[in-house]
């Protein structure tokens, strides 16, 4: 069948030599498409469009990387750091832990993992092939750069401890559908954990929730996690979308929507994610929820994280393009200011780090950062059922912020 196809589009090319880059594309998607999508065990159509293949988990993107040729999966994490991930006693009763989307049509069976199938269309939307599932501008939120930064046009507010070693970090994070105007902007709230030098060689670990129509083609609210070993220039990329990242979870999807989400003065939902590093194999683990470990990042794929990260950051991120000379209206977090507070400003809660004793503690030294605070701003605050939190995000544009 695949010959039949290949051989048609040599005639067109040999025909009619204008469509040869058309058609030399299209063979490349296809490509690509067959190294994404492994063949599924069953496949679930999603509410929201998406197709969710369930994969045998040892046939799974993530072993094709090079330095994984030999590896043995790992179907668990050796050690969970101390602690009561997200024992949070007093879960108030409007804030609740969300599920996913797709769960309404199906399950994946035992021994596979859950994938987004990229579609013809998600590749088509990138710039090239190439920058598929990557970020393409090199913007870290960076506190106190050594020297300015130019105006890359992402936005951040953020929380963070930098100057130790971490081993971890761990969040419970409010889930929101802000509002993005241009197609190429995101807004997005998530955890970095990073090391290394932001200039040249960062090694970064994410992980959060998104809205991104370059990357999913509409404007749900997504579960994602992002990965790089050289400041985003070569290595790494979104969820499963190369091979890195090694999942084991069955239940929860990279990429998928997350539903349902909190509402202005209203109900409140949040996810929870721990990221943490195994310290007898090196990998770093991942755990969304209270219960659902889903995989991790081989130490191998690393260079300073290989032995610890030296900065963690909590916050929002937003790509500002002024496309019409004016600040963007994309909104970060809840859309609305710190101030408000509880039902109306996005949270991050119960922020933890984990420390050289392998221990979840709260962090110490909080510090806080905005890029524009008159567009989306961070306060950090501190209770005893919430731990150390904070209420970030904003509107972008408004009188302060024009
Ligand atoms: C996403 O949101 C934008 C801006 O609010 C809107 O113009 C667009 O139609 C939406 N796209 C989809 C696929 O819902
Ligand atoms: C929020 O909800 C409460 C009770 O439902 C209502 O009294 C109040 O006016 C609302 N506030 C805003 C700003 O919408």
């Amino acid at each position: 069948m695949e010959k039949v196809v290949l051989l048609f589009l040599y005639m067109l090319v040999v025909v009619v030599p204008s469509a040869f880059a058309d058609s030399s594309q299209k063979l490349e998607v296809q490509k690509e498409l067959k190294k994404l999508n492994s063949p599924p065990v069953r496949s679930i159509k999603s509410p929201d469009g998406d197709i969710i293949d369930c994969v045998h988990v040892s046939h799974q993107l993530a072993l094709d990387h090079p330095d994984l040729k030999n590896h043995k999966i790992q179907m668990k994490p050796n050690f969970h750091p101390e602690g009561h991930p997200f024992g949070e006693s007093k879960v108030s009763s409007n804030s609740k832990p969300i599920t996913h989307l797709w769960h309404q049509n199906g399950r994946c069976p035992q021994g596979t993992i859950p994938v987004r199938r990229t579609s013809k269309n998600d590749i088509l939307r990138a710039s090239s092939i190439q920058q598929f599932g990557k970020k393409k501008e090199r913007s870290f939120p960076q506190p106190k750069p050594a020297k300015p930064l130019p105006d890359s046009g992402h936005e951040h507010a953020i929380a963070y401890v930098e100057g130790d070693k971490y081993y971890g970090a761990k969040a419970t994070i409010n889930v929101w559908k802000p509002k993005v105007q241009q197609s190429h902007e995101f807004s997005l709230s998530q955890m970095w954990i990073l090391a290394g030098s932001f200039d040249k060689d960062l090694n970064s670990i994410e992980a959060g929730w998104q809205v991104s129509r370059e990357l999913y083609g509409d404007n749900n609210t997504r579960l994602f996690t992002y990965w790089t070993t050289d400041a985003y220039k070569a290595t790494g990329c979104y969820n499963l979308r190369c091979s890195g990242f090694i999942q084991i979870n069955r239940d929860i999807a990279l990429g998928a929507s997350i539903s349902p989400l909190s509402k202005y003065n209203s109900s409140q939902y949040y996810i929870s994610i721990l990221v943490w590093k195994d310290p007898k194999e090196g990998n770093w683990w991942m755990q969304f929820g209270s219960d659902h470990v889903m995989g991790y990042w081989p130490a191998s794929l690393f260079s300073h994280l290989s032995d610890s990260a030296s900065m963690i950051e909590w916050g929002g991120e937003v790509v500002n393009s002024e496309s019409d000379g004016q600040h963007t209206t994309t909104q970060m977090g809840s859309g609305h200011f710190p101030e408000e507070g509880f039902g109306k400003a996005s949270y991050f809660k119960n922020i933890q780090i984990v420390d050289g004793n392998n221990k979840l503690i709260d962090p110490q030294d909080l510090g806080t950062h905005s890029d524009k605070d008159s567009c989306y701003n961070v306060h950090t605050r501190s209770a005893s059922d919430w731990g150390n939190y904070f209420y970030y995000g904003g509107p972008g544009r408004n009188p302060n912020c024009p």
